[in-house]
């Protein structure tokens, strides 16, 4: 069967960082620990007045298209993902698509065009049906490209404030990819829920506390029904696994629950049990309460063990270490989670060629998805062309009075009144947004 996965994927930061411990915690009254040692954050990226998901999502795609040497007629779908969309009708994709057409001479007008929504998770059902296009032959030969770009922005002071972000993450599908292959098998969690959403408003109303148990619980689901598919994952399995980062204190409670149910009924269980015992089973206690209250005890000691810590910084720790320095980016999170691992081990001088990934993504709502992507020979060069260190080191640093204002330049209600906040970078060969046309629609140029 047509091997279709990611060709090459280029990532765009929001041009501005907020310290979040040196800036915000002080400003919040709060101790600096609780973002880089409970969040497990460092800093958000923002994007200054002249950005928002248009511009980051064209400026990624734009780089993507020009370092694989594309032209338009090369492209015949461009899906969006994205959860902060300021349109109920025209997808973001059609803006985009009108970005890149102000730079090449041809145009996408026989490309298909569109915008998922699934919370975080709509960036990977992009692939999914870029994927499932190639597959059932409808594509005449031309890649896809999926964007997920995301301005996460909660209200001033909500909890969520702690874990903003802002960036885009352009993906190019194709046949016999140069980085990543994606499975065929995949599971799901999926069920109604309202730990967070976006009734007709800008910034979300969210549930944090009950939104960490959701997560866990789908991707729970979706790890389980994967396993109905390709049978019991084994830890050893796979070199890395990105999951989706809200922040990394989200994925290292996740990690640790994988791991216990991973290593159940397995020699690692055997090899740990002379000194924590074996995993408590719920046929041996008289209450769903007592085999949980057993479980958690025996999680907190699973975590410290060296077999456990050795798994988790070769797995898990290598894809955390972006979103420690930007924050959610909501749809492009997990994407993110698999460019630091894979970029990590680059750097390592590990040789991932053929090894595989076991990516879990997720959306509140709530759904999250599990699959596999198997390494292919071309993924340390794609990942050595990134310029995101350049990108990261050149953010400008905001004060906490400069992130007020950056905050309701992008607050919806308010940027009428502080559209004269000056921006804090300087354009250079880029998208900027440009302001409103006579219908209400949002402008951009290509600045040189
Ligand atoms: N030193 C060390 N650790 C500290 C500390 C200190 N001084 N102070 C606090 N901490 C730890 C806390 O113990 C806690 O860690 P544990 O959960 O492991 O105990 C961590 O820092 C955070 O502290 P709080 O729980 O007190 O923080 P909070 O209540 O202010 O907010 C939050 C946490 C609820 C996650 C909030 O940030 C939030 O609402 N975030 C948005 C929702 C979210 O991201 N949910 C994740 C799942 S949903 C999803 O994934 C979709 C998505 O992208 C939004």
């Amino acid at each position: 069967m047509t091997s279709v996965g990611i060709d090459a994927i280029e990532v765009r930061t929001g041009k501005l960082r907020l310290d979040l411990a040196e800036t915000f915690a002080p400003a919040q009254g709060e101790k600096p620990e609780k973002y880089t040692k409970g969040l497990g954050l460092y800093a958000s990226s923002f994007p200054d007045v002249y950005e928002d998901i248009v511009t980051m999502g064209a400026n990624a795609a734009h780089r993507l298209m020009d370092r694989k040497g594309l032209e338009p007629d090369d492209i015949g779908r461009i899906d969006v993902a994205t959860e902060s969309a300021f349109d109920n009708s025209k997808p973001v994709s059609t803006y985009i698509a009108g970005c890149l057409e102000q730079v090449y001479e041809d145009d996408f007008h026989h490309a298909n065009k569109g915008e998922r929504k699934f919370a975080c998770i709509s960036g990977t059902q992009s692939l999914d049906d870029a994927f499932n296009w190639i597959r059932a032959g409808r594509h005449r030969g031309r890649s896809a490209i999926v964007v997920a770009t995301d301005t996460a922005l909660y209200a001033r002071d909500d909890p969520g404030e702690a874990t903003q972000g802002a960036g885009a993450v352009a993906m190019l599908i194709s046949e016999d990819p140069d980085l990543v292959e994606l499975s065929t098998e995949q599971g799901y969690g999926s069920a109604d829920e309202t730990d967070f959403l976006k009734p007709q408003q800008q910034f979300p109303s969210v549930d944090g506390k009950r939104s960490v148990q959701v997560y866990l619980a789908r991707m729970r689901e979706a790890i389980e029904d994967y396993e109905s598919v390709v049978g019991p994952i084994h830890p050893e399995d796979y070199a890395l696994g990105p999951f989706h980062t809200p922040f990394p204190g989200m994925v290292r409670k996740a990690a640790a629950l994988a791991f216990r149910h991973f290593t159940r009924d397995t020699e690692i269980e055997e090899q740990l049990a002379a000194d924590i015992g074996r995993q408590p089973r719920r046929e041996a206690f008289d209450s769903d309460d007592a085999f949980r209250e057993a479980a958690g005890e025996y999680t907190d000691e699973l975590t410290d063990t060296d077999r456990y810590r050795e798994w988790y910084a070769r797995c898990v720790d290598p894809t955390l270490e972006l979103s420690r320095e930007v924050g959610n980016w909501y749809t492009g999170s997990v994407h993110v989670a698999r460019v630091s691992g894979l970029k990590a081990a680059l750097e390592n001088g590990e040789n991932l060629t053929g090894g595989r990934m076991l990516v879990g993504s997720y959306g509140s709502g709530a759904q999250a998805e599990v699959h596999a992507e198997t390494i292919q020979a071309g993924w340390a060069e794609e990942i050595s062309a990134l310029d995101l260190d350049e990108q990261l080191d050149a953010r400008y640093d905001l004060s906490f009075a400069e992130y007020e204002d950056v905050h309701d330049v992008h607050n919806h209600d308010e940027d009428a009144g502080v559209t004269d906040v000056e921006g804090f970078t300087q354009p250079d060969a880029e998208f900027v947004f440009d302001g409103w046309g006579r219908m209400g629609e949002r402008k951009y140029t290509y600045v040189e």
